[in-house]
């Protein structure tokens, strides 16, 4: 069991790689694009991978763990007992843990999941809402910066290969604070109106915080990934406009993902497959969808 605490201490060669997928729009396939990203590395390239589910909804924590309902907020949800704790002997904790406690400078104990190689730190409603909501300047700034700490702990750089984090629908506090932990940003989008406009705010976001950094420690944007792609006029019209786009049209990736019912489907309590990687290699989304992993994956993994 890792037990992740906030030191600040000497950072060592080997760093995680770590891949934000944002956009302040809702629905893109932030989350998809997560597991899917998440999955191929595990299951296929055998990376060990930390899966950190920064948004409220916590929708990506429920893939890979029970969570419980919050007693004390209707809608929310909270992590489940980890399965290592010992009540006997930690007596300073309480068997929980999500990716909320760095706020709160408590410990981040990441959960194993069914897939071997793939960890998780989930979400907790409230407190991430809370930490959403903050707008003190100084606490703000602390929350800016606190997942960026946290994602260069040395023990946390040396236990795993690749590092994704899964944000909310918004371009708040826990949006901000993943992007500035990131080398490495995905902006998934749908080739419609409302999205194009979730791009723009995305690319805004990425180009303040490129021009704050050093020149040693960059934000890529490794690409903007067309979402639930339909061939129709609409969403081929868009594509090619954005792909014309100065500025923007490098970053669009060459290979859309299209709308495929398996995409939900995995998704499902006791889907059979569980994963687009146990599909036949054959299969036409695990082609489409291992296709786009290689290729994000490839810059990510390859390129600091
Ligand atoms: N390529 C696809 N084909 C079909 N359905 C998809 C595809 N990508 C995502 N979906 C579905 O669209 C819905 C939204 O996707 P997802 O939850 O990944 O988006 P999100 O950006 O994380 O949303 P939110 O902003 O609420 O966090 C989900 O039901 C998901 O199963
Ligand atoms: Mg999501």
């Amino acid at each position: 069991m890792l037990r992740l605490i906030i030191t600040y201490g000497v950072k060592e060669e080997h760093m995680a790689k770590v891949l934000v997928c944002a956009t302040n729009k809702g629905g893109e396939g932030k989350t998809t694009t997560s597991i899917n990203l998440a999955e191929y590395a595990s299951i296929i390239l055998k990376k060990k991978v930390l899966l950190i589910d920064l948004d409220p909804q916590a929708n990506l924590s429920g893939r890979y763990i029970a969570m419980d309902y919050d007693p004390t907020y209707k809608s929310g949800k909270i992590p489940p007992i980890h399965p290592d704790y010992d009540a006997e002997q930690d007596d300073q904790w309480d068997g929980r843990s999500s990716i909320a406690n760095i706020f709160y400078g408590e410990e981040a104990v990441p959960y194993p999941t069914s897939i071997e190689c793939l960890e998780l730190l989930p979400a907790h409603s409230q407190k991430l809402l809370e930490a959403e909501a903050v707008t003190k300047n100084e606490v703000l700034e602390k929350v800016h910066m606190q997942l960026k700490y946290f994602v260069e702990l040395t023990e946390l750089q040396n236990s795993y290969d690749l590092v994704i984090i899964d944000t909310p629908p918004s371009k708040g506090p826990l949006t901000i604070a993943a992007i500035k932990a990131a080398p490495h940003l995905i902006v998934p989008a749908q080739m419609e109106q409302f999205s194009i406009e979730g791009i723009y705010g995305m690319l805004q976001l990425w180009k303040q915080e490129s021009y704050k950094r050093p020149k040693t420690a960059p934000i890529t944007l490794v690409g903007i990934l067309p979402n639930k792609y339909r061939d129709i006029n609409l969403h081929k019209e868009f594509l090619e406009s954005l792909r014309q786009m100065p500025g923007i049209g490098n970053y669009v990736l060459p290979n859309p993902i299209k709308v495929r019912a398996v995409y939900s489907e995995i998704l499902v309590d006791n889907a059979n497959p569980r994963s687009i990687f146990e599909l036949k290699e054959s299969h036409v989304a695990r082609q489409e969808c291992e296709a786009t992993c290689k290729e994000i994956l490839n810059k990510v993994l390859d390129h600091g």
